[in-house]
Formats: C-alpha cells, sequence, structure tokens
C-alpha cells in the first residue's frame, strides 16, 4: 500500500474546492495512479479500488514510478537529443512534480506544452501544469482522446503549439484506458497525421505479457469499477508505431529505456514482471 496521506473524503471536498463534476463516490483511474504515486488526490474509493489492484498485483506501485519516470527520460532525450520544442500531452493526470513541461522546459526553457485530459480534477490542479517559464508556454485542454478531432481543433492548442512544426506526441500510461473497440491505433494516426516529418510518439503502456493472470484481474478491477481497460501485448504496442522510426533502444519493459538518462539517485531492484510496461520512442519520417 502506498504511505497515503491522502485526504479524508470529508476534508478533500473543501481543500481542493472540487468542482461539481467531480464523481468522489466511484474510484477514477487518474486518482488511482496518484494513489500510487504516493499523492494525495484520491478518495476513498479510489484507494480501496488501488489496494485492490495491489493484492493481485503487488508490484503496481513500482509500475507507476517506473512509468513516471520513463516520461521524464523520453522528454529529456527528445528535448537534448531530437530538438523537439513542442508537446502534445494527452492523458495528462493529476499534477506530479516534475511535470512534463518542467522537464522539458528544464532543458529547453522555450518548450511548449498543451496538456489534454477528460477528468475534470485535473483541470481542478491544472495551475500546476500552467506554471510555465517566460519564454515557453503551457495551457490545458479538457477533451476526450477519444474524440481526437476534437483536440486538434481546440483553439487554445492552436494558439499555443505551431503544427508546423515538429510536436512530440505524448500517450503515457493512457492507451491501455482505450480498449480496441474505441480505435486506438485509428486515434493515434489521426493525430500523428496532423504533425510535420521530425515529430516524435512517445507511449508506455501495461502488458499481460510477463504475469497474464494478474493482469487480467487488474483489468477486471477497473472494468468492475467503470473504467474501460485493455492491456497489450508486445506486438500489439509495436503496432502503434508502425511508420515510424523507433529510436534506440526500440520497445523497451520501461525501466530498460535508457536507465542512464533517470535523475533519480537509488534505482530499485525490479523485474520485468514487476513493471509489466512496454514502452518506446519514435520519430515520424
Ligand atoms: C495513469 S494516468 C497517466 C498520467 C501521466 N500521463 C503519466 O504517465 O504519468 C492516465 C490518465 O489518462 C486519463 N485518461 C484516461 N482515458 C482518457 C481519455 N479517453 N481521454 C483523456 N484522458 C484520459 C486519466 O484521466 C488519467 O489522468
Amino acid at each position: 500500500m502506498a504511505d497515503g496521506t491522502a485526504l479524508d473524503d470529508s476534508e478533500s471536498e473543501s481543500a481542493a474546492d472540487i468542482q461539481a463534476s467531480i464523481r468522489t463516490d466511484i474510484p477514477h483511474s487518474a486518482r488511482m495512479y496518484d494513489y500510487y504515486l504516493g499523492g494525495r488526490t484520491n478518495y476513498r474509493p479510489d484507494r480501496e479500488a488501488a489496494d485492490e489492484v495491489a493484492t493481485v498485483f503487488p508490484s503496481v506501485f513500482h509500475t507507476a514510478l517506473e512509468n513516471r519516470d520513463f516520461m521524464h527520460r523520453a522528454t529529456r532525450v527528445l528535448a537534448r537529443s531530437y530538438g523537439i520544442r513542442q508537446w502534445l500531452d494527452i492523458g495528462t493526470g493529476i499534477p506530479t512534480s516534475p511535470n512534463l513541461h518542467e522537464v522539458a522546459q528544464s532543458v529547453a526553457a522555450d518548450a511548449r506544452v498543451v496538456y489534454v485530459d477528460y477528468d475534470p480534477i485535473v483541470l481542478n490542479y491544472a495551475r500546476a501544469l500552467l506554471r510555465s517559464t517566460p519564454t515557453g508556454r503551457t495551457a490545458y485542454v479538457q477533451a476526450d482522446a477519444t474524440d481526437p478531432d476534437s483536440i486538434l481543433a481546440d483553439q487554445t492548442l492552436a494558439a499555443t503549439l505551431d503544427l508546423s512544426r515538429p510536436v512530440a506526441l505524448s500517450l503515457n500510461a493512457l492507451l491501455h484506458f482505450i480498449p480496441d473497440d474505441r480505435d486506438p491505433y485509428g486515434i493515434v494516426d489521426r493525430l500523428m497525421s496532423e504533425l510535420p516529418s521530425g515529430s516524435a510518439l512517445a507511449i508506455s503502456h501495461c502488458t499481460p505479457d510477463f504475469d497474464p493472470e494478474s493482469w487480467a484481474e487488474v483489468v477486471s478491477v477497473y472494468r468492475n469499477s467503470g473504467t474501460p481497460a485493455q492491456v497489450r501485448t508486445r506486438k500489439e504496442v509495436e503496432r502503434f508505431f508502425e511508420g515510424y522510426d523507433l529510436i534506440e533502444p526500440g520497445i523497451s519493459v520501461g525501466h530498460r529505456w535508457r536507465p542512464e538518462e533517470t535523475a533519480r539517485t537509488e534505482l530499485p531492484r525490479v523485474s520485468d514482471a514487476d513493471v509489466s510496461l512496454w514502452v518506446g520512442v519514435a520519430i515520424k519520417p
């Protein structure tokens, strides 16, 4: 169980100025993830569902931490070695320092980031995502990834990113919440189709490959709590990158993707099964 210093349900309502649209009586994936990361922005139903996941897959806390660290490393590498200065980050999650723009702007102060999530609680905390450097820019769009046209048509996106220049599309721990019947491959293609050559695609995705029985149970916990979920095999994750040039080391288990780039001083010993996450970064030719 995470070292939860999370708020009481009674306290959290006033402390967070929660909007009326936020449902705190049912678990939500963004707040369960916040709990795995040791955050405070979660409620009892989130913690109960997350603990149920941890019962069937105890290393879920490692999965979450390794996922977050991959996002940091991929962002740093793209900014430093591939000249990326713009990001479209969909499925942003509740702010957790450092956020993507903080990593990008630590390399390139003029980096621009548009964050997108469909959970109103992320909007509620978006201030933390909007503290940009003076020369960079950040913006937040509330939208559903299953409607990529609404994201691409958003005025805030158009005002923040220049789509004639390379953009990194960052889909970290998002696509396993989009089952095949919502056309995740079509969504990624649609988004990438608007980005020019030199743009990047960064994905992390939970997999059943190393521990299929536990992951079948994890998926059931999410589905039973109302969150669509579908974990994917390596081959299925590879398909998202078809037509793009994977950068070294190609598709990897999360903690094996350029571990030397981490800012962490202590790395826990974890196995591929503990992490159960395929990750990759590719460039559009
Ligand atoms: C596990 S969190 C990942 C957060 C962050 N990307 C990271 O990797 O640290 C998944 C996020 O995706 C969001 N999400 C799930 N389905 C979505 C959808 N259809 N459209 C937009 N956001 C979605 C959730 O609200 C949640 O904030």
